[in-house]
């Protein structure tokens, strides 16, 4: 089957970015989200970023323009039903996922896929919701989606080789590169690297070692990071983190336990830049 239609469920931070990377890459895209609230802003942030990559000739006007109109936003789930492909990227929530794959796969084709791009949970587990298992796969995009280059493409337990063949394709076309996560674990390959990392930074942090702005000058300075672990986790979104640590600290053991101050974050509002406060104000 050609992948032609991509429906895009959940248009926050990363899914209006893939939805907007898509486009460019010549996919028609539907999106979907809760309100019309919600796709407002989702249409107003690709707006800006449209603007920004044709100011810096990455996309001309005419490219930046047409992507934009191949972008339709719903509110109603059975829009997505002529999708060839679903890239789920809802909230980080296990049950709010599996409820949605379950309303998906009744909505959708028999032939469509269905991809999820958490950031931790097992495909595995949000395939189950489907009786399409070997038609699902992880998309694991980074931030900003259509700027980053890496996608991790998981295999859940069933998942086929042609769908892998098929989404790997699907990331060539946006100009991206794909890994492929052989066996569905937690974190898939850069969390779970990346992780202990943030772990650690926070518990420098805590111990009174240094201060924040200390930490993430070391190791952009020290070992080349384009941005310390603390900008990071405020760039991702502490909830997202959280919920991320949650589940590790849940599935790897007691080691992965998110640290008393992130929790503190979280329960104050401070979610990071998009609310403007995290680690640091905004
Ligand atoms: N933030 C990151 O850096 C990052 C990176 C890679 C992957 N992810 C993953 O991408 C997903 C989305 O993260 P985000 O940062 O874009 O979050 P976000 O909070 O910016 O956006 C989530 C969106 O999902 C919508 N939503 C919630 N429940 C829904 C439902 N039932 N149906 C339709 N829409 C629904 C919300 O209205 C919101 O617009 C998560 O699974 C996250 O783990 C995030």
């Amino acid at each position: 089957m050609e992948i032609k239609t991509i429906g895009i469920a959940g248009a926050g931070m990363m899914g209006h970015g893939i939805a907007l990377a898509a486009a460019l890459a010549g996919y028609e895209i539907i999106m979907y989200d809760q309100t019309d609230a919600i796709l407002a802003v989702a249409q107003n942030a690709m707006e800006n970023q449209t603007a920004k990559l044709i100011d810096k000739k990455v996309t001309t006007a005419e490219e930046g323009m047409s992507a934009m109109l191949r972008i339709q936003a719903v509110t109603a789930v059975d829009n997505l039903s002529q999708a060839d492909l679903i890239i789920e990227s809802i909230i980080e929530s296990l049950e709010a996922k599996t409820r949605l794959f379950e309303v998906l796969d009744k909505v959708c084709k028999d032939e469509t896929l269905f991809a999820s791009n958490t950031s931790s949970f097992s495909i595995t587990t949000l395939a189950a919701a489907t009786q399409r298992p070997a038609q699902f796969v992880g998309m694991h995009f980074f931030l900003p989606p259509v700027i980053m280059k890496l996608v991790e493409v998981t295999r859940g337990y069933y998942t086929s080789n042609e769908t892998v063949t098929q989404i790997k394709a699907v990331v060539q076309q946006l100009g991206k590169n794909s890994v492929e996560v052989k066996k569905d674990t937690p974190g898939f390959i850069a969390n779970r690297i990346y992780t202990p990392l943030f772990l650690e930074a926070f518990k420098v942090y805590e111990e009174g070692v240094a201060s924040k702005e200390d930490i993430d000058m070391t190791m952009k300075l020290a070992y080349g990071l384009p941005i310390g672990p603390f900008a990071l986790a405020d760039l991702i979104g502490l909830d997202i983190l959280k919920a991320g640590l949650d589940y590790f600290h849940n599935e790897l053991g007691p080691r992965w336990k998110p640290p008393l101050v992130m929790k503190q974050l979280v329960q104050a509002g401070r979610l990071g830049k998009k609310v403007g406060k995290g680690w640091y104000d905004y």
